[in-house]
């Protein structure tokens, strides 16, 4: 079994760049490209939202522009799920039109992904917001220049990590490895989600629970693409994402929630934290 270090003690629950404001933030990473990384980001925003709370997605690295597109489809979906009319330069400092990995983007338009002006860009945005949701590119591992990465990013906006588990075969060992990969660089896990994506992986069931028991705890929200074709998350514990620590739902009150079929997005607090649960239909 993967023991997970302990949170580190960070009483005030929010990053450096953030300590001087009320702002929350988390950082949305996945096992890989392509496992719902949006998805997921765009239903916490919802939620937030929802809840009466500003709430802006930011996605620092974007490499993918369509032809006639003026922006990343990730940075649009995120800024629809969100509330704050944020500047795009803030929402995204850096935006290639390549799709295909950051850093040979970048080199290849002249560019230089900085972490200092990816944290800047954060400070600003959580100057105007209670909550910023913050999608990686790719992997936690993803090279962002010749010598940083994803991780590289996380350390400098001192984020928890929501760990997004693309349920495929091959999901075990990626979701092992980048659990490993945040505990190496001191990168708080603070919960993680299995997405089920189509088609549906044989054995989904028993894999979560393979991850539950090597990651130490169940996943905050799980896709259900057998119940629902669109994918909608349903929520299988109330989320701790922006809370110094986790609380689990109580089971009553959590089935409360999953029969109200019209709540798309529930929010609220929980002993006088914020808590979050996932319960979207909609694909960001
Ligand atoms: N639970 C799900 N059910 C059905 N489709 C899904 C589900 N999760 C994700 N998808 C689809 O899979 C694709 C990838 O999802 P998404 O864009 O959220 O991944 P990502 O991790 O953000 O990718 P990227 O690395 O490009 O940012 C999208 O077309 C999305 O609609
Ligand atoms: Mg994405």
């Amino acid at each position: 079994m993967i023991t997970l270090a302990p949170p580190a003690a960070r009483p005030d629950g929010y990053g450096a760049i953030a300590a001087t404001t009320h702002c929350r933030g988390l950082f949305v990473a996945g096992t890989d490209t392509g496992v719902g990384k949006t998805r997921v980001a765009c239903a916490l925003l919802r939620a937030l939202s929802a809840a009466g709370l500003r709430a802006v997605g930011m996605k620092p690295v974007a490499a993918g522009i369509a032809t006639g597109m003026a922006v990343n489809a990730d940075v649009a979906a995120l800024a629809r799920a969100g509330n704050v009319d944020a500047p795009l330069a803030d929402r995204n400092p850096f935006a290639f039109d390549a799709a295909v990995a950051p850093h040979l983007a970048a080199a290849a338009s002249g560019a230089r992904i900085g972490v200092g002006e990816i944290g800047r860009a954060y400070g600003r945005l959580c100057a105007g917001a209670d909550a910023v949701v913050v999608e990686g590119a790719g992997g936690v591992l993803c090279p962002i220049d010749e010598r940083q990465d994803m991780l590289d990013v996380v350390k400098t906006l001192d984020l928890p990590v929501l760990l997004v588990v693309g349920m495929r075969l091959g999901c075990l060992n990626h979701a092992l490895l980048s659990a490993m990969a945040l505990q190496a660089r001191a990168v708080e896990l603070r919960g993680w989600v299995a997405n089920c994506l189509p088609p549906a992986m044989p054995l989904a069931d028993a894999n979560i629970l393979a991850l539950t028991g090597r990651l130490g705890s169940p996943p905050i929200a799980t896709s259900m693409i057998t119940l629902t074709s669109s994918g909608g998350f349903l929520p299988i514990a109330m989320a701790s994402m922006f809370m110094t620590a986790p609380v689990s739902l109580r089971a009553d009150k959590h089935a409360a929630v999953r029969h109200q079929s019209n709540i798309r997005a529930f929010a609220g607090y929980a002993s006088g934290q914020f808590a979050v649960a996932l319960f979207s239909s909609d694909n960001g």
